[in-house]
């Protein structure tokens, strides 16, 4: 027998029973979004290997092995997108968005790494981005902050997610303690292990983000970005952080955050949790003005994140935050030749007269016993029973799934007068 095909490793299907509590978080988050005033954009899933190498960094876990790059049939290169981020900007740059004008975006959708699966680290992920361009100041920082953490209310984890902050300075602050950084570790080089021996000479700064434990007392002596900041980025700093407090937002400063992508200055932050294992950050994001020049923009300014849209999951489904909605109200039982005949445009007329009435008609036949367990299964508040003497009569049984209530017969405008409460 053939073998069975199947799905890509760290490739996943939502089923039909997941689906519901991913349409809900969506919801959540455009209501969210809408809210502040940002409009959607949508981009597309490919896009030229360059643009990546070029914002993300060649020197970066994700250009370096993680990016799913292949030769199309004209022989270009072309790369499945790991983030939105660099696409986003490549839009906005490419249709003129960014010259003399403020944007607060966002867009949805799957990004591909080939990072080693494991529980919260997938090969395709959704990620849920927001981009702001234009605004050089403290306040929109903030703003984006509260967004999520507004987000973070309303589904009801604000308590397990912490917020974690940083400066990254301007690039000019960053090449002084990149000296700094590469003058420590040289005399330390040989307690580095073989992956920071690697990143001292062509990216220091991620030697800091290493998880090795034998490294982590050389990482916690070495300088500290914080003390290379010039006046400008202290103040931009300052002034987040002193917004946040007036707000009563609690917030942890790690100067040890670095972030996995090359393009950000300034501003840098990341929302963990500890209920999640080792991939516990679930949105991370900041500044990044740099790298509109970078794509060949004129000097402005940008700042985003980006959240994971599985282990934002996963953190509701820790907390049993996610209730199964029943995805029917009323399910129409069929039983006689008569009624098979009659029940789909009986089940079109309580349809056309309750448009938001969710109403599945049973197929295929079968003993009334057999439907009424499938009715009873689907959730439904009610059981629409249609046999041949209902449809001789022009009327039809309505039996209630979930009470003691007696099943009726009424006339078609009777029941849809009892089901008024779906339809509109
Ligand atoms: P990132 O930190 O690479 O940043 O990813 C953002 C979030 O995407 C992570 O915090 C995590 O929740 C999720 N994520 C990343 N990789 C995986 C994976 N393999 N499996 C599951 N989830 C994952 C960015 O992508 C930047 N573009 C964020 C940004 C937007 N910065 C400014 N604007």
């Amino acid at each position: 027998m053939a073998k069975n095909i199947q799905a890509i490793r760290g490739m996943h299907d939502v089923l039909p029973h997941s689906s519901p509590h991913w349409q809900y978080v969506e919801q959540v988050i455009k209501e969210v979004l809408s809210a502040y005033g940002y409009s959607e954009i949508r981009l597309p899933i490919v896009e030229n290997t360059e643009l990546f190498k070029r914002s993300i960094g060649e020197v970066t876990d994700i250009v370096e092995k993680e990016m799913y790059t292949f030769a199309d049939r004209n022989g270009d290169s072309l790369t499945l997108r790991p983030e939105g981020t660099a696409g986003c900007l490549r839009a906005c740059l490419e249709h003129g968005l960014l010259h003399n004008q403020v944007h607060r975006l966002w867009y949805y959708g799957p990004m591909f790494r080939h990072e080693r699966p494991q529980k919260g680290r997938y090969r395709q992920f959704v990620q849920l981005g927001v981009e702001t361009y234009g605004m050089p100041g403290p306040d929109i920082d903030t703003e984006i902050l509260l967004l999520s953490e507004r987000l973070w209310q309303r589904l009801g984890i604000r308590e397990h997610l912490e917020l974690q902050l940083n400066s990254l300075g301007t690039t000019e602050e960053r090449l002084l303690y990149r000296e700094k950084l590469v003058e420590y570790f040289t005399s330390h080089s040989d307690q580095l292990d073989e992956d920071s021996q690697r990143r001292l000479m062509s990216n220091p700064l991620r030697i800091l983000d290493s998880k090795n434990p034998q490294i982590q007392q050389l990482i916690a002596n070495a300088p500290m970005l914080m003390d290379y900041l010039g006046e400008e980025s202290k103040a931009h700093f300052s002034d987040l952080t002193d917004t946040l407090d007036e707000l009563n937002i609690s917030y942890t400063i790690n100067p040890r955050l670095v972030r996995g992508l090359d393009y950000y200055s300034k501003t840098v932050f990341e929302w963990v949790t500890d209920q999640l294992g080792a991939q516990g950050t679930v949105c991370a994001g900041g500044r990044y003005d740099g790298l509109i020049n970078q794509l060949g923009g004129k000097p402005n300014y940008a700042v985003g994140f980006a959240m994971g849209m599985e282990r934002l999951l996963a953190l509701l489904e820790a907390g049993n935050r996610l209730v199964n909605q029943p995805t029917v109200d009323v399910y129409l039982i069929v039983v006689g030749d008569r009624a098979e005949k009659a029940s789909i445009l009986i089940a079109e007329k309580f349809r056309n007269d309750l448009p938001k009435l969710k109403l599945q008609m049973h197929c295929g036949g079968g003993s009334f016993k057999s439907q009424f367990k499938k009715a009873d299964k689907s959730g439904a508040e009610f059981a629409l029973i249609l046999g041949d003497d209902e449809v001789d009569n022009d009327k039809i049984s309505v039996k209630p799934l979930r009470t003691k209530n007696d099943q009726q017969l009424m006339t078609h405008q009777e029941a849809i007068s009892l089901l008024q409460q779906f339809g509109d």
